[in-house]
């Protein structure tokens, strides 16, 4: 198969990692094929062209890499060692991938199609702080001794490792979500086998051979590429103990499903329609910039963007009017390019999607303010024009339904008790924002919204000790901080008698 050039813009290192084209699976310290030799490409989102060919894992593949895992689960040493050999295993791979920062970025900007600068400022930064964040943690996971009642008797828990961990990501941040999953797995003691998204394989392979490089023990990270054909035999294996994922709600309700089934630990970060509230006495300026950002940011696809504008009616037509205004004014483009503000989404199928949506929005009788359609002087690639709708009905499926792409609906309301019951009026609650001058207005909203996550005069903050996840089907479990570290290990609780 012949593989694209890669465009001009990359550098030497990237480019020489790209080589051929072909990227093998990571499977103990061996890089094997498929079994059954299928492979697929995956697309440069600006050009629609072939970057690379990597393997279509099947059952069997994925069967030879958790085996992998297992044994070294069971036999060692990444449980067994000192915490801080551990540890400072981790911070080895921490490093070695912020030694690698502007290849990675360039990788990812190349691969998921977002501007270069995002990846460096968002992607790295957070995948690199996120890696030295729980580097920190094999030291201090604790057990307790508990206070029971039953004369001379000594009870105490022990934290132990969960076991091996099947981890599914997906495309819209490629490495920050392999890290999400890898990092608290790894410092609790656990094995990995990890799936990066069909869309986006090249920087979970890169991350599994720094990891090697590190010294992290073969088989202790384990990389399969393929689509939800291997995601599915992933989580069917006997031999998983846990299965984290993000990504679509409908896929996080079949894996919650059949983890239900086996007893299978289970992490899930699924998708969200998250509200954004401005108030009366907002800050506007302020609240416009962060609502802009909010929902166009990594074009729209993001779990938690911001994509129900919820204005009080006396400031609609002026923040709608601004909002308008800088969609207008956006330069989209392949993300390698320096002056790209807004790169493309991710797929053919995310822009027939978002594009659907968009009609839908049309055809329902909501008005269309900017964006729309596809950018002028932009040929081929999966792009669509920030789009901004001014809607009253929340029953339209663009005010209701996850689109994943540059799309914001904005609508009125009037009283402070109205605007809450309708943003909480979703199946979904993974994030909500207020914007406000009132402290007692922000917090008696950031209580009655039903979200995994409230920002007050900000959008989108995340950090590795604070914990994200969603209510009601945005998710199940929390990942980050404590939290996040707690669902890769058990408690056992040890009884000995002291007669
Ligand atoms: P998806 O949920 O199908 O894919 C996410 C990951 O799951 C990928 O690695 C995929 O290969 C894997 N997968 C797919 N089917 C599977 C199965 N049956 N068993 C195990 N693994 C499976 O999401 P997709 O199709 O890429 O995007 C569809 C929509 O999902 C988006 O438009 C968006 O609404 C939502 N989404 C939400 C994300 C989030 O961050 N919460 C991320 C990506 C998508
Ligand atoms: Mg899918």
């Amino acid at each position: 198969m012949p593989v694209a050039a890669p465009p001009e813009a990359l550098s030497d290192a990237v480019r020489a990692w790209l080589g051929d084209g072909r990227h093998n699976l990571l499977i103990g310290e061996e890089r094997p094929a498929a079994a059954d030799g299928r492979t697929f490409e995956t697309l440069d989102p600006a050009t629609g062209k072939a970057i690379a060919e990597v393997p279509q894992a099947g059952a069997a593949d994925v069967d030879a890499a958790v085996r992998a895992a297992r044994a070294a689960f069971d036999e060692g040493p990444w449980r067994t060692m000192t915490p801080s050999a551990r540890a400072r295993v981790l911070q080895r791979f921490a490093a070695a991938v912020a030694d690698r920062a502007d290849e990675l970025a360039e990788l990812e900007s190349l691969d998921n199609g977002k501007p270069l600068k995002l990846a460096r400022k968002v992607d790295l930064a957070e995948t690199i702080d996120y890696l030295e964040y729980f580097a920190g943690w094999p030291t201090k996971i604790e057990g307790d001794v508990l206070p029971v009642s039953t004369p001379e008797m000594l009870c105490y828990t022990r934290r132990e490792p969960v076991g091996v961990c099947g981890q599914i990501v997906p495309w819209n941040f490629p490495l920050l979500m392999a890290a999400w999953k890898v990092a608290p797995a790894l410092a609790a003691g656990c094995t990995v086998v990890l799936k990066p998204a069909e869309q986006t394989p090249l920087s979970a392979l890169r991350l599994g051979e720094l990891a090697l490089e590190a010294g992290l023990p073969p088989g202790v990270l384990n990389v399969m590429t393929g689509d939800g054909e291997t995601g599915a035999a992933l989580v069917d294996h006997p031999s998983v103990d846990k299965i984290a994922f993000t990504g679509s709600t409908a896929v996080g309700r079949e894996i919650g499903a059949k983890a239900g089934r086996a007893l299978k630990r289970v992490t899930l970060e699924l998708g969200g329609k998250s509200p954004n509230i401005v108030l009366p006495d907002a800050d506007l300026d302020a609240a416009v910039k962060g609502s802009f950002q909010a929902i166009y940011f990594n074009t729209g696809q993001a779990c938690n963007a911001g994509s129900r504008l919820f204005v009080a009616r006396e400031h609609f037509d002026e923040v709608v009017g601004a909002l308008a205004e800088r969609a207008r004014k956006t330069r989209l483009g392949p993300g390698l390019d320096a002056g790209t503000q807004m790169g493309p989404l991710i797929s053919q199928e995310q822009l027939e999607r978002v594009t659907g949506y968009i009609e839908s929005g049309r055809a329902g009788g909501a008005e269309l303010v900017a964006g729309g359609g596809r950018p002028e002087g932009v040929d081929g690639g999966y792009f669509v024009e920030p789009t901004l709708f001014t809607a009253t009905d929340d029953r339209l499926d663009i005010a209701r339904e996850e689109i994943f792409g540059p799309v914001l609906v904005a609508l009125p309301y009037e009283t402070l008790e109205e605007v809450a019951a309708r943003a909480n009026d979703t199946e979904y609650g993974l994030a909500a924002g207020v914007w406000t001058r009132s402290l007692s207005s922000a917090h008696r909203l950031a209580a009655m919204l039903q979200a995994g996550s409230v920002y007050v005069n900000a959008w989108g903050m995340s950090d590795p000790a604070a914990p994200f996840g969603g209510y009601k089907a945005s998710g199940v479990g929390r990942e980050h901080g404590h939290a996040g570290l707690g669902q890769y290990l058990e408690t056992k609780t040890v009884w000995a008698s002291l007669r």
